[in-house]
């Protein structure tokens, strides 16, 4: 349940072993590219879920689930306004799903959430049904690891975390799992597994707030930033190289930490290092914007005016997602500083609310009077925009060696 960058996936990988998938969406879009042999997932390629559309039913018909050995939620779990979190698409899948349940199914939640999702909000609804949890029907949680656009690292080969309800349920997702995946890490609680995830997004969020921060320093201090990370990677033992950038994007990073730090409120405590991470990796791309403010007054002209090239508006190379993306922030703020904007991105032809869309690469550089590399997409090169444009701003590093030879242009 769920056909995005989770579930489908999974659903392919099922599928190439062998069995057959019953994939469903409420999204009719994607139920109908589905059908027709196309793929909007980049890790997908549509010639990938061709090979194993024989055995994949797309469907919007949750109906259809009565028939399936195991069910894996792979939906949404994003925050409300209020950033808090908004278990919306879980509780109406969840419901769904209870209208169908079979003695017997095995029900594995993948989205990430808090812990105690499982055993308290999805195992009660799921048991509406009349059948009990851990006894008619098999629950865990698994978290998904899948890192878009990666490619050493697939659901093959990536540990796959297992919580179950009972330890029936843990072996019987372990089984299931071991289909796809060639290690199997069980742990002993849904909740464990649960809090596992977060534990590995907020270790992520807080090391990259913390490189933010050295990163702003290291602007005020005239240090190069980049000579420090690279001098510190060097040590063989007790470092984790993180590097600085314009701030967190896409699904999980801006988002899942503030589901514990929710959670955590019920327990009175405050985790201090979840908010913290958070607001220094916001200030992200107005720090971002300010360089380009001051690298621009150091050549006489005012960003209102100004042509802007931005490069790479995706929240990570090589793919096309834009969700929470700080390009869109750096674009808004430049925006209405009166910048005169553009921008290419071969994943992203245009930007969802800001009327842009992405132009060619000659196009966005002819006339240019700053570049502004905001994601590195790896078919780019960004080393001749260096070459070429009479300004360039780096927020990610690729051109180091580059920029610090070329007069005007500055990195993060
Ligand atoms: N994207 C990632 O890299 C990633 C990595 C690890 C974990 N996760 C987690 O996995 C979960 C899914 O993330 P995603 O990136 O695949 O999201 P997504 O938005 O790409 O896909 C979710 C899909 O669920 C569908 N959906 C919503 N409500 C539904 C319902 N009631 N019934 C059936 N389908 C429904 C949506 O239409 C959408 O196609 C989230 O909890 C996310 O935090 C994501």
């Amino acid at each position: 349940m769920g056909l995005g960058y989770v579930g489908l996936p999974l659903a392919v990988a099922f599928a190439e072993e062998g069995h057959d998938v019953v994939a469903v969406d409420i999204d009719a879009r994607k139920i109908e590219a589905l059908s027709q042999g196309r793929s909007y997932i980049e890790d997908i390629p549509s010639e990938r879920l061709q090979g194993a559309l024989g055995r994949i039913c797309p469907t919007t018909r949750a109906a259809k689930l009565s028939r399936c050995d195991a069910i894996l939620v792979c939906v949404p779990t994003p925050l409300t306004a209020n950033r808090e979190p908004d278990l919306g698409p879980l509780v109406s899948a969840t419901r769904a799903l209870a209208d169908v349940l079979q003695e017997g199914q095995l029900v594995v939640l993948e989205s990430t959430t808090y812990p105690g999702t499982t055993r308290d909000r999805m195992a009660p609804m799921l048991e509406e049904s009349g059948l009990v949890a851990g006894k008619d029907f098999h629950l865990a949680f698994s978290p998904e690891r899948v890192d878009p656009g990666r490619t050493d690292y697939t659901l093959r080969n990536t540990p796959k975390v297992i919580g179950g309800l009972t330890e029936a349920c843990a072996e019987r997702a372990e089984a299931l799992y071991g289909h796809v995946c060639d290690h199997i890490v069980r742990v002993s609680t849904p909740e464990a597994a649960e809090l596992t995830k977060l534990l590995e997004n907020i270790f992520r969020s807080v090391n990259i707030a913390l490189v933010n921060e050295m990163a702003m320093l290291t602007d005020r201090m005239g240090i190069d930033i980049w000579e420090v990370v690279d001098a510190a990677s060097t040590k063989p033992y007790g470092f984790m190289r993180f590097e600085p950038g314009p701030g967190m994007g896409g699904h999980c990073l801006p988002v899942d930490p503030f589901y514990l730090s929710w959670r955590a409120r019920e327990f009175d405590l405050t985790t201090e290092f979840i908010e913290l991470a958070g607001k220094v990796n916001q200030q992200m791309p107005y720090h971002c914007v300010a360089k380009v403010e001051r690298v621009l007054n150091d050549a006489a002209k005012a960003v209102r005016g100004s042509r802007i090239a931005v490069f790479g508006v995706s929240y990570k190379p090589g793919v096309g997602d834009v969700r929470e993306s700080p390009a869109l922030k750096i674009i808004a703020l430049l925006s209405a500083l009166g910048a005169d904007l553009v921008y290419h991105d071969p994943h992203v032809p245009s930007l969802p609310d800001g009327g842009l869309r992405s132009v060619g690469y000659e196009e966005a550089l002819d006339g240019a009077d700053l570049a502004l590399i905001v994601t590195a997409h790896p078919t780019v090169d960004h080393d001749a925009i260096v070459e070429r444009a009479p300004l360039v701003v780096d927020l990610r590093g690729v051109t180091r060696q580059r920029v610090r030879e070329s007069a005007g242009s500055v990195l993060l």
